[in-house]
């Protein structure tokens, strides 16, 4: 087919001798959405960067309309009419939402000066499409993820593309934002626009997806229409294996309560929260974007100022004032976005799992790191998770995207503590990945941690928690347990309603 809108012929890409991709031909046609999936580190977000100017192949060519491109930059993709929506946050945090969208592309008046009102206006109309109350005024380092992915996907919509990347757009996203979002890329397909779409969540790529393409080890292992392969199957290719049962068995809590919420207040964002955990329990915490969820957590670990309640730790009042005391009371947080608060990309391997733990490490008389059990045990956890990297001082932002967030997980667990928070713990990683977060976690609260699970995708709320607590705007809307627990139940607390009286 020569009449492909973008081709790419013999792709190959190495980073300092190691190959990342090898040989990939791939063709995107006009008006298609073409799924791409693949375990983390397989090369989408490589191959992305390829078509998009980002990062220069070290072979091969790019062809848009048949005809060969060079790719300077993300402006020349640009004007090539390619767009990408990138998997890891590159906004300017100081700057409002309408700076950022035409950062690069400033919109001018005629004599030359920044036309402030043309972008604030246009930027407005651009999220009004999205859906979401953000202020085009407003400064990004104010807004929650789910929000920045917005204001990321409406940076790609303000110009005139032929073909939109999504680079897992939807994992800050809850099922609200996503269907907004759908149906948005429904629409812009029907006006002629092609999307190439990476996802971890195969369900999501069967219902939107005409074609999906599996990459493994940096090679196309599939190409196909998604009427004909299974999520599945599609699982299958990614790994090259057959795949057992996703959640491992649910442990039986104790009796005993290892930590207790008392009415917790924290004007304007939390209410009356009260609930109680046990040990060796996973206790789910369920609801939409902006319920508290987060919010709670960082009230726990003293991130946030509660005005009344208490925290109560085995019977004993609990005070905290920063995240270093949580981790002394034995509370530890896997944050939800680890590029703002989990972890340092500059930094290696080694350095991220042992940034708060590294007291633990200086055993000696003069208090040195003792590297040598540092080392132990972070090749541990780099075997135990699969963590892709070619060594443990490789620095995190050469990680792909899924196995940064295996490194941050293995720095929340390095501290030992008994309390673990984890907040979205697979965000962005692919399907055998989750088998053994998944696993771990269970390993973990079957040893007597006991864990609050905090995440969006209701299957694994309910794969894995013993009883989950439903929060809607701040206030506590239910808790869900045994037979109750089930999709259509937490979703009914979360929002007010029935699926039902909903449609
Ligand atoms: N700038 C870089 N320097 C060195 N290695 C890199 C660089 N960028 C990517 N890599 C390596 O290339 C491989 C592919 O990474 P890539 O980000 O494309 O994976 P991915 O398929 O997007 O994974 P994920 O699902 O986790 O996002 C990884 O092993 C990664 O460590
Ligand atoms: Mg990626």
């Amino acid at each position: 087919m020569g009449d492909a809108l973008l081709r790419t012929e013999g792709i190959y890409k190495d980073f300092g001798g190691v190959a990342v991709l090898k040989d990939i031909n791939l063709e995107v046609n006009s008006g298609e959405i073409l799924g791409i999936i693949g375990e983390n580190g397989a090369g989408k977000s490589t191959l992305m960067k390829i078509v998009s100017g980002i990062y220069q192949p070290s072979s091969g060519r790019v062809l848009v309309d048949g005809k060969q491109v060079r790719i300077p930059d993300s402006i020349g993709a640009r004007r090539l009419g390619i767009s990408l929506v990138p998997q890891e946050f590159n906004l300017i945090r100081d700057l409002p939402v309408y700076n950022n969208v035409f950062l690069g592309s400033e919109l001018l008046t005629k004599s030359g000066l920044l036309n402030k009102p043309a972008m604030r206006k246009r930027t407005g109309e651009l999220l009004a499409r999205l859906g979401v109350s953000i202020d085009p005024e407003a400064r990004v380092e104010v807004m929650s993820s789910a929000e920045k992915q917005m204001v990321e996907i409406c940076k790609a919509l303000a110009f005139e593309s032929r073909v939109l990347i999504m680079d897992e757009p939807t994992t800050m996203l809850t099922k609200y934002e996503i269907e907004i979002l759908f149906r948005l890329v429904g629409e812009l397909r029907k006006s002629g626009m092609s999307i190439i779409y990476i996802s971890h969540k195969l369900k999501e790529v069967k219902a939107l997806c005409d074609r999906v393409v599996v990459l493994r080890d940096g090679t196309i292992v599939h190409d196909g229409l998604t009427a004909e392969i299974t999520a599945l199957e599609m699982a299958q290719k990614m790994v090259g294996r057959e795949l057992g049962s996703i959640f491992p068995p649910k442990n039986k809590p104790e009796d005993e309560i290892v930590f207790e919420a008392r009415g917790i207040k924290v004007p304007g964002v939390l209410e009356d929260i009260s609930f109680a955990l046990r040990k060796g329990e996973i206790l789910g915490l369920a609801g939409l974007v902006g319920a508290g969820r987060t919010e709670l957590a960082e009230t726990i670990l003293g991130l946030r100022k509660k005005t009344s309640g208490e925290f109560i730790k085995h019977g004993s009042t609990l005070v905290v004032n920063e995240p270093a005391d949580a981790v002394t009371a034995g509370i530890s947080y896997l944050s939800e976005d680890r590029q703002g608060s989990g972890i340092l990309t500059g930094f290696s391997v080694t350095r991220n799992v042992t940034l708060v733990s590294l007291g633990d490490y200086c055993k000696s008389f003069l208090r040195l790191i003792d590297k040598s059990s540092e080392r132990t045990k972070v090749q541990g956890y780099v075997e135990s998770f699969h963590i892709k990297t070619d060594n443990l001082e490789k620095r995190l932002e050469n990680l792909s995207g899924g196995n940064q967030q295996k490194v941050s997980l293995a720095k929340s667990i390095d501290t030992a503590p008994d309390v673990l928070i984890v907040d979205e713990p697979t965000r962005g990683v692919d399907v055998s990945a989750k088998h053994e977060i998944y696993r771990l976690i269970a390993d973990l609260v079957k040893g007597g941690i006991s864990c609050i699970f905090i995440s969006s995708e209701l299957e694994e709320i309910l794969g894995m928690c013993n009883r989950v607590i439903v929060l809607r705007e701040g206030k506590f809307a239910g808790l869900v347990e045994g037979e109750a627990m089930t999709e259509e139940e937490i979703m009914f607390h979360a929002t007010g309603v029935h699926e039902e009286e909903a449609s």
